[in-house]
């Protein structure tokens, strides 16, 4: 029996929300389930501010995804940033919005509601008279600075559709984000810093734009201020075409089902989806979920410590805290610069009530040791939160006892960059937690494990996790190919929708996630495809074909296995592992790395001819008494040789 964790009680003490034991938690749920229409509009109707108020909620359903997408509050207008910035300008405009703690320690920015009003208002006259228009996407190619969050928000007061590329994707990555949605502008900023190092965007986006002739403006942002190229006539800079313009800009409502934002994400074959999320069924979802697990009160300073290139960013460094009129933290820094204190004296300075990392960051930082927290003063926090993959219960524990001094509820999160916002967690005040467990499912959220064959479970089992019913902030489509938006999450397990990911069900109705179940690796929390690996490494001439495979490592929660045949009579070098990691940076970015190479003379394939990656999984993982049935192998010899030459760590 997993030990269960009761909710500390400065955490349920004056929680001003209103779920705030488990009793409430059902209630809520109950209610939700039996009246899922009337739940959101309520909702929605109280939190946000909408000027025509929808009065339909859902529209559509799993079954008939195919001819028609998902709507949500389809009769409604919205504007996101009057949500996000007017209102908020209006009733507290001296309350810090964003706080920017700089890469360097102690380097930070405060910007209000008042002063965000503006910047959105000038950034978005600048992009309008830039050429931008209401439904035109917008490539925002920038680290983490203020000015990422003020672009998003521009674009989404233009009623255009932005696209936030990570800082670590390679020139040719950005290319092809940028030709798959056709963007006419790239907002980037002439370098990142990260770490004490700096990363030359300006650069990139030049590669990237030399082959993506769709560009026809590149807006460029100072941060570092070093010396870049710059296009007559493409080229402009930020801080010259904001000071051009109006301060002030009035409220664009739209159909809440304009399409938001795309986010470009790995999948099971080679190519990146750009899932599409919309107006208002995304803001009431990520603003709920805010709200409601991190039991947001008004004087809190929330930290997100994610990159705005991930979904975790877009929801809660940006959209929802700013929805909910929060001070949100951006860090533009690592975990580990200048040391592995830094979170927790970027807590003690900006006194953080509310903490939201990664597990991977943890795994990092309790092996870097207790004497990097306890000189900190972080009696601030109150909740403390994981999200991006599964946590194991050691770096539970240790975010529990050392960093929270057991003081902290910790909500473990769970969620997809296409479910918009977080799907099954505790609820701060409420939920008793049990470290590895996201616990259970947000009032409002369905989810139903299945059987290879597709049937329900019931009570405690193991499983496919899919949710039966749609929520509002799912993504509505991949742009472009809603095929393969239907193919992807509604074809395994008809009239549901499939996560890719395995998840047991305890006694008690826990939800504990297992891991993707399909090609997807989930490396130091970056959602990374085998097939897109696979591609990059053939590109090195040497190499005839590979097989990639996600294996457990202590650190990174996955690490990214390799096994290469290389092409007849290929002479390799020393360096050969470094030609191929450069092919990865230069397809994919900095951030995919092999950490195991096996050079092997063929891999496992059935007689049709498919890999079956079943095996290199199990010999990656060292399991290799349990490699199961290989008499249909081509040539189950190959085996053997994979077998004795497996690498480890
Ligand atoms: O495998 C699950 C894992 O991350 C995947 C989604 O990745 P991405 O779309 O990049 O979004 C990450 C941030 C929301 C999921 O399919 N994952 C996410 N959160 C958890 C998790 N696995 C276990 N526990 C979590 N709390």
């Amino acid at each position: 029996m997993a030990e269960v964790y009761p909710v500390p009680a400065r955490v349920r003490d004056g929680s001003p929300n209103p779920i705030v034991d488990v009793d409430r938690w059902r209630e809520a749920y109950h209610r939700a389930e039996v009246d899922p229409d009337g739940f959101w509009l309520d909702w929605t109707r109280v939190n946000l501010h909408w000027h025509t108020v929808p009065t339909i909620a859902c529209e559509g359903d799993f079954r008939t995804v195919k001819d028609e997408p998902i709507r949500w509050f389809a009769d409604g207008e919205i504007d996101v940033t009057y949500n996000c910035v007017d209102r908020h300008a209006q009733a507290t405009p001296d309350k810090v919005a964003i706080l920017w703690e700089g890469d360097r320690p102690g380097e930070t920015r405060r910007i209000t509601y008042d002063e965000l009003y503006e910047q959105v208002c000038r950034t978005a006259n600048a992009l309008e008279a830039l050429g931008i228009k209401h439904g035109e996407r917008v490539i925002i190619y920038m680290g983490m600075v203020p000015e990422a969050a003020i672009a998003m928000l521009a674009c989404a007061r233009l009623g255009a559709v932005h696209s936030v590329v990570f800082g670590g994707f390679s020139a040719e990555s950005l290319r092809d984000r940028i030709l798959d949605c056709h963007a006419e502008l790239v907002i980037t900023q002439d370098e990142a810093l990260r770490g004490g190092k700096a990363i030359p965007l300006k650069k990139i986006t030049d590669d990237a734009v030399a082959q993506a002739p769709c560009v026809k403006k590149v807006l460029v942002f100072r941060r570092t201020g070093t010396a870049i190229d710059f296009k007559a006539g493409r080229d402009h800079w930020w801080h010259e075409e904001i000071a051009k313009g109006a301060i002030t800009r009035p409220a664009f409502p739209v159909a809440a089902e304009d399409p938001l934002f795309l986010l470009y994400t790995s999948g099971s074959t080679g190519k990146p989806k750009g899932i599409v999320h919309t107006r208002g069924g995304y803001l009431t979802y990520v603003a709920y979920t805010h709200r409601t697990v991190f039991d947001l009160r008004d004087d809190d300073v929330f930290a997100c410590v994610a990159d705005v290139g991930w979904i975790t960013g877009h929801s809660y460094i940006v959209y929802g805290p700013l929805c909910n009129g929060t001070t949100t933290l951006m860090f533009e820094s690592i975990p580990t610069h200048p040391d592995a204190g830094r979170y927790w004296d970027v807590v003690q300075r900006h006194k953080i009530t509310v903490f939201y990392t990664a597990p991977t960051a943890l795994r990092t930082l309790a092996a870097a040791g207790d004497e990097h927290v306890t000189p900190f003063d972080r009696s601030t926090l109150r909740v403390l939160g994981t999200v991006g993959e599964p946590i194991n219960p050691e770096p539970w524990r240790w975010y529990y006892d050392v960093v929270g001094a057991g003081r902290c509820a910790l909500v473990d999160t769970y969620w997809q960059t296409e479910t918009g916002g977080i799907m099954i967690s505790a609820i701060a005040p409420a939920t008793p937690t049990k470290p590895g467990s996201a616990t259970y499912p947000m009032p409002g959220i369905a989810p139903v494990l299945v059987d290879h064959e597709g049937r329900a479970l019931r009570g405690p089992g193991d499983g496919h996790l899919c949710f039966s019913a749609p929520w509002p902030g799912i993504a509505r489509t991949v742009w472009g190919e809603h095929d393969r938006y239907v193919g992807t999450f509604f074809s395994a397990y008809p009239g549901y929708y499939f996560t890719g990911d395995g998840c047991r069900r305890d006694r008690d109705g826990y939800y504990w996630i297992t891991g993707r179940v399909d090609d997807v690796m989930n490396v130091s929390g970056h959602r990374m495809g085998t097939a897109e690996f696979e591609s990059a490494l053939v590109s090195v001439e040497e190499v005839a074909e590979s097989g990639v495979v996600g294996f457990p490592h202590p650190i990174k929660g996955q690490g990214v296995y390799a096994y290469v045949v290389l092409q007849p009579g290929a002479v390799i070098g020393a360096d050969f592992e470094q030609v191929l990691q450069a092919a990865l940076r230069q397809h994919i970015g900095a951030h995919a790395r092999l950490d195991l190479v096996q050079i092997v003379s063929g891999l496992p394939k059935t007689r049709s001819g498919k890999i079956m990656r079943r095996i290199l999984r199990k010999v990656a993982e060292g399991e290799v008494g349990s490699l199961g049935d290989t008499s249909t192998l081509a040539d189950p010899h190959v085996v053997d040789a994979i077998v004795a030459g497996r690498k480890t760590l």
